[in-house]
């Protein structure tokens, strides 16, 4: 499909926003790795099904049972997209990535004596709930933030690992991990393989392990439909079925059981036991709409088109005076479309709010919930941490390391980074005027436009 034929499935595509002169503008979506925009596909989708809006897995009504057959449906469109064996794995549906990974931490059991592997690169989600369910290792990275395959591959032979966990593509830099690879090393080891796919499923393909085509992939994986071109609130944990046949689920309750008396519990199968209470029926009919569309485009091809605007933007932020990009070059080492970068003389909160506020630009900064591997790239000292912690402790956020993010989805053009790289360049021309012009609030870290330049309106005016 034309990029221009692409464009027009995404709901707001041209939605006008305004900007420092009064203008509004079209809003350019740099934000991707964040949320992605939903799709036409998928609003059909919940449109054509709330007319046969029912409840799921209790009711014996016409319209229930063709709500039930459609959320289950969903379940194993989602799975297909992964590749999975229906006799093997299930798809179990909750809130977004994080409670998946969640649950797959809660579920997982690391016997005594054992440890969690981890890397440095990791989401917060990916790393905090492993940390009060077994011993967390963390896998080191190298000084541009891959991971150190040597190290892991040490770790693993150790002995002391039983699963090991990394993000499919890191919402830092956008590094693809060697998935392959690592699934090899871990079953080698006797090690379970989690992948948290919030960044990688979006933009690449990606195949679960699958003993009967004897492909090397991950056991389990966390995804999030707001990430997706699916609306917020509903994500997916998939993995070997057998995981959740036995032990008791975390949430308890309507929907999980077959049998209960004042005496005894007969859960049911997984994933009902996994679901407790109402599901969110059309949030998994949205993803499941969101992902059959993706598949239809094929994630090769969206991989190779974001991949090179990728690159073609890695290097015009390199020619930008005074702007460090962070991790290595695409052409290098494979990445989403996920670029970080510092303006010299700016800091990361007063480009992101000037990006949108002089040229409707929507950005992400800070540290994206990755603080480990924030730091790790920015190099930081032992002097930097102990005033990043008093600054914390006093709860000023003004001053605190990070970087702005650009991230693209399958609708970005060209067009639009040149018109990022002007704005960008706009911004190292004019800093000292733009130091005046914003003021940080200390207690939040977000940078304003001081009202008393409000009369000044000129602005980038670019587009
Ligand atoms: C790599 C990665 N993992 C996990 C998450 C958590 O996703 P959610 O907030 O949808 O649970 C994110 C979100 O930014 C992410 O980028």
């Amino acid at each position: 499909m034309e990029i221009t034929e692409l464009r027009r499935l995404v709901v707001g595509i041209d939605t006008q926003v305004p900007v420092r002169d009064g203008r509004r503008i079209p809003y350019t979506n740099f934000d991707n790795a964040a949320s992605t925009p939903a799709i036409k596909p998928v609003i059909e989708e919940v449109q054509n099904f709330l007319p046969w809006y029912a409840s799921v897995h209790r009711g014996d009504g016409y319209k229930s049972q063709v709500s039930t057959a459609l959320y289950d449906r969903a379940h194993a469109i989602i799975g297909d997209f992964f590749h999975y064996d229906p006799a093997h794995h299930l798809v179990v549906l909750g809130k977004n990535a994080t409670e998946a990974l969640n649950k797959a931490a809660y579920r997982i059991p690391i016997p005594n004596g054992k440890a969690v592997l981890t890397t440095l690169m990791e989401h917060h989600s990916n790393d905090l709930p492993w940390r009060y369910r077994a011993p967390v290792r963390f896998a080191p990275l190298t000084p541009d933030g891959e991971l150190d395959l040597d190290a892991v591959e040490k770790m693993l032979r150790s002995g002391a690992i039983s699963l090991l966990t990394v993000c499919g593509a890191s919402n830092v830099t956008g590094i693809i991990n060697p998935l392959k690879k690592l699934a090899e090393l871990a079953h080698i080891h006797g090690a379970l393989f989690v992948v948290d796919a919030a960044q990688l499923a979006p933009h690449a393909p990606l195949y679960l392990s699958r003993a009967d085509n004897n492909w090397n992939g991950p056991d389990l994986i966390a995804i999030s439909g707001h990430k997706l071109y699916a609306p917020f609130g509903t994500g997916a944990l998939i993995g070997p079925k057998d995981l959740f046949r036995y032990g008791i689920p975390e949430y308890l309750g309507g929907g999980t059981v077959v049998s209960v008396s004042t005496r005894d519990v007969v859960f049911a199968e997984p994933p009902e036991r996994e679901e407790a209470g109402s599901p969110n029926v059309l949030g998994a009919l949205a993803l499941a709409a969101a992902l059959k569309w993706l598949k239809e485009q094929g994630m090769d091809n969206l991989y190779q088109q974001e991949h090179k605007l990728t690159a073609y933007t890695y290097r015009q932020l390199q020619e930008i005076p005074g702007c460090t990009v962070y991790g290595p070059p695409p052409e290098k080492v494979p990445r989403v479309g996920v670029l970080t970068f510092n303006l010299d003389g700016l800091p990361h909160g007063l480009v992101a709010a000037a990006l949108s506020h002089e040229a409707g630009i929507g950005v992400r900064h800070g540290c994206f919930c990755a603080r480990p591997y924030v730091h790790h790239l920015l190099g930081l000292t032992a002097e930097d941490h102990r005033r990043l912690a008093a600054d914390v402790q006093h709860r000023r956020f003004d001053r605190l390391p990070g970087m702005v993010r650009a991230s693209f989805g399958f609708y970005n053009t060209y067009e639009e980074v040149d018109y990022f790289i002007a704005a960008l360049k706009y911004l190292t021309e004019s800093r000292t005027q733009l130091l005046k012009e914003y003021v940080v609030d200390p207690q939040s870290g977000h940078y304003q436009f001081k009202p008393q330049f409000r009369s000044n309106a000129s602005s980038i005016a670019v587009k």
